[in-house]
């Protein structure tokens, strides 16, 4: 259960911040780093701050696949972007959650008085993934570079064995269990009895309601177009052109042979390069920022995790989501807008299952209120990451600002679910102004 109340009376505010477009792996991004494609991200959100300000109280910034050459990587976006040297950074990572991450430990921070103004993100490039070397030859290579004289690099080389030679290959597994996210998703669907055909229709959605809300202007002014990524003015993933049809006639990505592999490219997030950013301010904090900033409040948040092999990897949704709301009092009718993370079309689907599961409730969830039917039709109403992407780090930060701005232009409150590897789930619940 959780062990961080947020009942005290500083209040949290939300801010959108800009992001990048996001295009697939070895796509328009390609050439930038996860530094490369953050620096004109957080260019962008400091020109939100008033002249009065010299930068924010902290930086907390994330991504999830490590870099030999950058550790901390909130501080190296800052010192690339040229800004105001005497602002601490902080990264974070929580997988998928990495930049939710970054803003609720923000929010937490501005709870116990020690911030008022924050600016959150992260950013993934997939598509500059680094492949590592054995540890033998890792050894090896450091030994030599010590020096120490023609004896010791012959002693280096002499204790390299034949299965030093191979790569350390980088690839999307559990590494406790050793499969892919894709096979566990697989696995849920399984537990759940989700269909293949459920799944396509929801992927189908995610594309259908993302065009929608780019034709209709809802991301123009919070994804940073062609002046930064030439050539990339908006994202490149979701398809006009889809259909059940042809949903219907991929071929399963994950479980090839059983012949009952239900997960494909289509009904999948697919691997992404992007970056994007958020505010995160006290009321006071919020004098720092021009308008305008579509803004809303942080009412709670809450983190948890599963037992993988019982509840399945990207399940912790389902034991987040209840626990909050009955913390707070509230139903699923009473949230107007529901974000949940697309890893996978499946794991929405198993998520919502459970969430409708009086037993789960009860038996994992720890929770006796009644709680009543998930509304579908409120789900991820301008796409998700199926359609848009997920580049992981990122994602928080652009689900976070796509809420702020929906609840500015419809009122009421929101709930952002994002599941994230290691059976970890975190979940907010935020309130229009
Ligand atoms: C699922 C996955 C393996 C697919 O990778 P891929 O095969 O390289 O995917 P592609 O984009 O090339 O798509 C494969 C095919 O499906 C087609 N396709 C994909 N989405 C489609 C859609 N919505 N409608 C129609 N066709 C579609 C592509 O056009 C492509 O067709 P082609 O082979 O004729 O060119 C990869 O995206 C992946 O690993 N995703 C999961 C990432 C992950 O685990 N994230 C963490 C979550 S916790």
């Amino acid at each position: 259960m959780s062990v961080e109340r947020h009942d005290n009376d500083i209040e949290i505010f939300v801010c959108s911040g800009p992001r990048t477009p996001f295009a697939k792996i070895d796509g328009p991004l390609a050439r930038l780093d996860a530094v490369g494609l953050s620096v004109p991200v957080v260019q962008a959100a400091v020109r939100s701050l008033k002249a009065s300000r010299s930068g924010p109280d902290c930086v907390i910034w994330g991504t999830v696949i490590p870099s030999l050459a950058v550790s901390n990587i909130a501080r190296e976006v800052w010192f690339d972007a040229g800004l105001n040297p005497s602002v601490p950074a902080l990264s974070v990572v929580q997988q998928c959650a990495t930049s939710l991450a970054a803003a609720t430990h923000a929010a937490a921070q501005m709870k116990a008085g020690r911030l008022e103004l924050a600016l959150c993100g992260g950013s993934e490039s997939m598509s500059h993934t680094q492949i590592g070397l054995t540890r033998g030859m890792s050894q090896m290579l450091r030994r030599l570079a010590a020096g120490g004289g023609p004896a010791a690099a012959l002693r280096a080389v002499g204790q390299l064995r034949l299965s030093d030679l191979g790569l350390s290959l980088p690839s999307v597994k559990e590494r406790t269990t050793g499969l892919t996210m894709g096979d566990h998703a697989e696995i849920m669907a399984k537990q759940w009895n989700i269909d293949r055909e459920s799944q396509d229709r929801h992927a189908l959605a995610s594309h259908q309601n993302s065009v929608a809300a780019w034709k209709r202007g809802f991301y123009n002014d919070l994804v940073i177009g062609s002046e930064a990524f030439p050539g990339v003015k908006r994202d490149t993933i979701p398809r006009p052109d889809t259909s059940l049809e042809k949903l219907a006639k991929l071929p399963p990505a994950f479980d090839r042979k059983s012949g009952k592999g239900t997960l494909t490219a289509g009904n999948s997030s697919p691997l992404t390069d992007g970056a994007a950013a958020c505010w995160v301010a006290t009321a006071a904090g919020l004098k720092g920022l021009e308008e305008p900033l579509y803004r809303a409040r942080l009412i709670d948040w809450e983190v948890a995790a599963v037992d993988i092999d019982r509840d399945g990897l990207l399940m912790a949704p389902a034991l987040a989501i209840p626990r909050n709301l009955a913390r707070q009092g509230l139903g699923y009718r009473d949230i107007d807008l529901w974000e949940i993370h697309e890893a996978f079309a499946a794991q929405v689907l198993c998520t919502i299952a459970a969430l409708n599961s009086r037993s789960w409730l009860r038996e994992r969830a720890g929770v006796e209120a009644e709680l009543g039917e998930v509304p579908v039709d409120r789900i991820n109403p301008n796409g998700g990451s199926v359609a848009l992407g997920h580049p992981f780090g990122a994602t928080g930060a652009r689900i976070l600002s796509q809420t702020v701005k929906q609840l500015q232009e419809t009122g009421g409150r929101a709930l952002i679910s994002i599941c994230a590897a290691g059976g970890l789930g975190h979940v907010a619940l935020l309130e229009a102004i």
